[in-house]
């Protein structure tokens, strides 16, 4: 069943919240597709943000972008720090927010603001760049995590959220996907998220320090990279249907995905940065919709999303083998965030795809 809602209450009375008290929050890997998003978010709601990135796979043109989108007295509220997560110094350098000394952040004059929410978001995705290289992989998504953990312990902060992933599900067979019943992680990338929740939870048992995990599953929306050889597959096959290019599917079509919109991704961070009570906390949560999309479906999709956009509407795709490392079916039961964090996904695949076309399209204008 999908735990799409009409309205998100828990949300917007946050959102409400938020609104009237700035809070100080670090996003890691805000140059990126999702912490880009969250940036976003959080600066429209006039919070005070600093951002954490080294470039590897983010973009400055997403960081533009969302100068683009908000006040220049909301951009005022972000501050940049270029560094890795590979580097214990550079995770630590942001974990203060430093007021301009020229009023132009509404901040008192040179005030220093610790960081009290962390959404670790920085990683090297992707199944196949894991199984090409599993030491960069390991490097950023383990030993970089871990120096956040460590920083944001250090650093005192109220709550530390982090992007787990799916792929911690594995090779087993249930479905729906619930988040204490996990299998044998099937690539280097999925070892990486799940040792990510394995230290979390030594952190909570060692230190007492509070985290929750966030299981994404197939995420996708503006600002989500379809160049490169580990684009995903939404931001992929709309670009290359929209240069009339080959569309290949792995497989006879018929694996199947959650795909979660963006919106239902930074809703589950902010509900999860916020949450209070014992029971919410130190834990993992999937968040996605809770359907089901076969690749062939979602072919379907965007060839008729796209169509007004001058796409052959009979265009059909090219099959070839399964991937190594790739799951066959994927879908997320969403109640435990529905019941703990009060998570209420708004849009489903075809919401979030009509939301997100004109994005793709003018992106893809744009490189021509
Ligand atoms: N997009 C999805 O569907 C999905 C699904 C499951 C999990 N996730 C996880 O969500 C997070 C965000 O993913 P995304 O889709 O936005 O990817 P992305 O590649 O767009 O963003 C990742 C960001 O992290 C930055 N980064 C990478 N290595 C870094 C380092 N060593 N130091 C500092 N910054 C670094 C990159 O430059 C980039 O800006 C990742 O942890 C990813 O594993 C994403």
């Amino acid at each position: 069943m999908s735990g799409i809602s009409s309205h998100a209450s828990a949300y917007e009375q946050l959102r409400d919240r938020l609104a009237g008290e700035a809070r100080t929050w670090l996003v890691t890997g805000v140059a990126g597709f999702i912490g880009s998003n969250l940036l976003e978010t959080l600066l429209r709601l006039d919070q005070r943000v600093v951002g954490l990135d080294n470039f590897a796979t983010g973009h400055q043109r997403n960081l533009d972008e969302v100068r683009g989108l908000v006040t220049p007295t909301q951009w005022a509220n972000f501050r940049f720090v270029r560094g890795d997560i590979r580097n214990l110094d550079d995770c630590k350098s942001a974990f203060v927010f430093q007021a301009s000394t020229d009023g132009g952040d509404g901040a008192p004059d040179g005030e220093a603001y610790p960081v009290q929410h962390v959404l670790h978001q920085a990683a090297l995705g992707s199944v196949p760049r894991s199984l090409v290289d599993p030491i960069a992989t390991n490097e950023t998504n383990i030993t970089g995590f871990l120096n956040m953990l460590v920083a944001a312990r250090d650093a005192q902060v109220k709550s530390f959220t982090y992007a787990a992933s799916s792929s911690t599900y594995g090779d087993h067979p249930g479905l729906p996907k619930v988040e204490d019943r996990i299998g044998s992680p099937l690539s280097p990338y999925a070892v990486t998220k799940y040792v990510n929740e394995l230290y979390a939870d030594v952190f909570a048992r060692c230190y007492g320090f509070r985290t929750v995990g966030l299981r994404y599953f197939n995420v996708f929306g503006p600002r989500q990279d379809p160049q490169g050889a580990y684009a995903a597959v939404i931001p992929k096959w709309t670009a290359a249907l929209l240069d009339g290019e080959a569309v290949y599917i792995n497989g006879d079509g018929e694996t199947s995905r959650d795909f979660c919109y963006i919106a239902n991704a930074v809703q589950a961070n902010l509900l999860a940065a916020t949450v209070e009570g014992d029971d919410a906390t130190n834990q993992v949560y999937n968040v996605a919709v809770g359907d089901r999309t076969t690749l062939n479906g979602l072919f379907a999709s965007l060839r008729s999303n796209l169509a007004v956009h001058g796409v052959d509407p009979d265009v059909q795709p090219v099959y070839r083998d399964f991937r190594a490392g790739d799951v066959r079916h994927s879908q997320a039961d969403v109640g435990k965030a529905v019941r703990l964090l009060g998570y209420a996904p708004t849009h489903r695949i075809e919401q979030g795809l009509q939301e997100a076309m004109s994005w793709y399209v003018d992106f893809q204008k744009l490189r021509r």
